[in-house]
């Protein structure tokens, strides 16, 4: 199982630390669309093991979104398993799924995200707030994660009084408040301009040297550069995996 937050918000310790942050084999997902089958994935193995930095490349179509979803519980495949840490989440009910969702995948949208009427210190609350986890002890945990990527002294403005750039920077400490598996990003700089894409890149640098593990979706090459490793999709399959950084 998942490591289960206690009410005296103690984190149960497992045995082992998982190897793998995710972990997949023979994945496959087919869509049936007006009688006809689409095979959006054909059989995908790809092993991300902790404190690695993926982009998962490739042209429209290829199939980035489908193993995104997959990898952030929102969908299931059509065959072949999925792990992320410990645990199997095809064998896993909704209840079950919707709950590591909540609690172990640290999502970041192109779009930000955030709730308009929250604060930049209430934003990076919510994913707490919604297990029922919110206490002076998660709050201080808020200020230093808001403190890390730098709005320390922004912590009371709304999203509207923030550029694109410290948006997506409450996004990011929203993500890892709940101390994920792993960070999820889809195209996190696609609304950026070139100099906050390259502070907001620089960010999960530093996220990486941290420790924490990253998989991202870009169609941008500059952004997949900075990465540690390049899985580029082709039709439904990894066509190439290049290494580019030690982990
Ligand atoms: N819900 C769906 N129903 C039917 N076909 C889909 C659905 N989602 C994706 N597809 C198809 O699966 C393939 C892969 O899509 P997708 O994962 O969105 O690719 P990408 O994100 O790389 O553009 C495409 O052919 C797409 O049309
Ligand atoms: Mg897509």
């Amino acid at each position: 199982m998942f490591a289960k937050k206690k009410k005296d918000d103690s984190v149960v310790v497992k045995d082992q630390e998982p190897f793998f942050a995710a972990k997949l084999t023979g994945v496959k997902r087919e869509y049936v669309l007006k009688g006809e089958t689409v095979y959006a994935l054909r059989g995908v193995d790809l092993e991300v093991p902790v404190g690695d930095y993926v982009a998962i490349m490739g042209a429209s179509g290829s199939g980035k979104s489908t193993m995104l979803n997959l990898l952030g519980c929102l969908d299931r495949p059509t065959s072949g398993k999925i792990w992320l840490g410990h645990d199997d989440v095809t064998t896993l009910d909704d209840d079950s799924l919707s709950e590591i969702r909540a609690s172990r995948i640290g999502f970041v949208f192109q779009s930000y995200n955030l709730i308009q009427q929250l604060t930049v210190i209430e934003n990076i609350e919510v994913p707490l707030y919604y297990q029922g986890n919110t206490t002076l002890r998660s709050r201080k945990r808020c200020v230093e994660l808001a403190t890390m990527v730098g709005l320390e002294e922004r912590l009371n403005h709304r999203p509207t009084q923030l550029s694109g750039g410290q948006q997506q920077r409450v996004a990011i400490a929203r993500s890892l408040v709940n101390d994920p598996y792993f960070i999820l990003a889809d195209e996190p700089t696609g609304n950026l301009d070139s100099k906050t894409t390259a502070e907001i890149l620089d960010l999960l640098d530093k996220l990486s040297e941290q420790g924490r593990t990253i998989i991202l979706v870009t169609h941008e090459d500059d952004v997949g550069a900075r990465s540690k490793r390049i899985v580029r999709l082709r039709d439904g399959l990894i066509e190439s995996d290049t290494r580019l950084r030690p982990i």
